[in-house]
């Protein structure tokens, strides 16, 4: 008998349960096309409203009780504004986004992967024409690293205050982040014909991204790492970028990129600018993995935040919440063939849309609210 699934829903703040509404009507026309073996649960926290209600962001057990799920979406946690609301309330986001923190270092989603691939349709911000052929994978340690929120403040709030944050990596993280790299790079050049971008003849590239020059102690672990594995890897090219130099090629040559591995802060910021590569925020989705253990539900989220200066103003940008969703049914589908035929037909949906939105003529004009969007999308994936 095929298993039930269940997915965990949670909406967040701000922009999170305007996209999200968007992405559950998505799923029950899913679950009902498709048949799919597949119930989900929404959850009213984490959120600024629950830590409104509770003092805190999601009940005590929140992690163990996701833990149970078989995968789980996120909006987004923050600042939930807009800036002119009346019952306004926001709080660090050091505690609005400890729970999502929390989820990826408990559940151990220790590879964050950002697929950046641009498509017809999409808004193009350079001008060369090879930058519509972008198409790569940004892998993103998720477990340490800079966001290990190690250490503190000495005299705070003094002129002699003393701010120290301490950066964490381990060889053992190191080596499963790269070695995750070096396989998905040869799964994704089995998938598709060499770029012909590429410099040379083989099909799969990893670039490695450190700051080696200025932070040599965990730089040069991760190099000696990646020239290590490299050795059982001899089909992937190989490539080193220190992070702000591979910020100016990103923006150049975009396209001579396939998989890049990074830090988790430097994974953090490059995935914002190949968020915009491929037309901005509302189109790039992501996803927490634990690659090593298929029991432990990963979590998947669009790779924006809550955009409080748009939040609430019917004009965020749902595509990357359902592209998100789409890959959930992806990572889903080895239980069953059903959620990868859904996954397809999502994707397609959303490109399909993407495309027509490229054609600006006044009678093809598509409305962009959140709402619109949506209705648009609906009718699309019940046909
Ligand atoms: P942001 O990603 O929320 O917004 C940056 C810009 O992109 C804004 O101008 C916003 O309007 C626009 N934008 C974002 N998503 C969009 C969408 N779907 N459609 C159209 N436009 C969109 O980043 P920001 O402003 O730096 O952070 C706002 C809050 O979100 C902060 O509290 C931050 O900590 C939090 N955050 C949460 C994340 C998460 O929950 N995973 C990730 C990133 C930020
Ligand atoms: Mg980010």
């Amino acid at each position: 008998m095929t298993k039930r699934l269940n997915i965990a829903l949670l909406p967040g703040d701000g922009i999170g349960p305007e996209v999200m509404a968007v992405a559950e009507h998505a799923l029950t026309l899913l679950i009902d096309r498709f048949q799919l073996p597949l119930t989900y649960t929404s959850f009213p926290w984490p959120s600024h409203a629950w830590h409104q209600q509770h003092g805190h962001m999601m009940p005590e057990d929140g992690v163990k009780q996701l833990r149970s799920f078989d995968a789980i979406i996120l909006g987004a946690l923050g600042d939930p504004g807009p800036l002119d609301a009346p019952d306004r309330f926001v709080l660090p986001d050091s505690i609005s986004l400890s729970p999502l923190l929390a989820l990826r270092k408990q559940l151990d989603l220790w590879a964050c992967e950002r697929p950046a691939r641009w498509q017809p349709g999409a808004p193009q911000y350079l001008s060369d024409p090879r930058a519509n052929d972008v198409d790569m994978l940004v892998i993103r340690e998720n477990s340490e690293g800079e966001y290990s929120n190690q250490g503190g403040r000495l005299r705070a709030g003094t002129p002699h205050e003393v701010a120290t944050q301490v950066e964490v990596f381990t060889a053992s993280a190191t080596e499963r982040l790269i070695r995750h790299a070096f396989e998905r790079a040869r799964q994704r050049a089995k998938q598709r014909p060499i770029p012909r971008h590429f410099k040379d003849e083989k099909s799969a590239q990893v670039c490695l991204i450190t700051k080696r020059n200025a932070q040599p102690f965990w730089g040069d672990l991760y190099t000696e790492t990646f020239l290590r594995l490299a050795r059982e890897y001899p089909d992937v090219d190989t490539h080193h970028e220190l992070v702000d130099a591979a910020c100016m090629k990103f923006v150049q040559c975009p396209w001579r990129f396939d998989v890049v591995v990074a830090s988790n802060l430097h994974g953090d910021i490059l995935t914002d600018l190949a968020a915009v590569l491929c037309g901005g925020p509302g189109l790039a989705p992501s996803a927490n993995l634990n690659p090593e253990d298929g029991s432990i539900p990963a979590l998947f989220e669009p790779v924006h935040g809550s955009a409080p200066d748009i939040a609430g103003k019917n004009l965020a940008d749902p595509r990357a919440t359902l592209l998100s969703l789409a890959m959930t049914l992806e990572w889903l589908a080895h239980h069953h063939p059903a959620l990868g035929n859904a996954a397809q037909h999502l994707h397609d949906t959303v490109n399909a849309d993407l495309a027509k939105e490229g054609d600006t003529s006044p009678q093809h004009r598509q409305e962009k609210g959140t709402l619109e969007t949506g209705q648009r999308l609906y009718a699309l994936l019940a046909q």
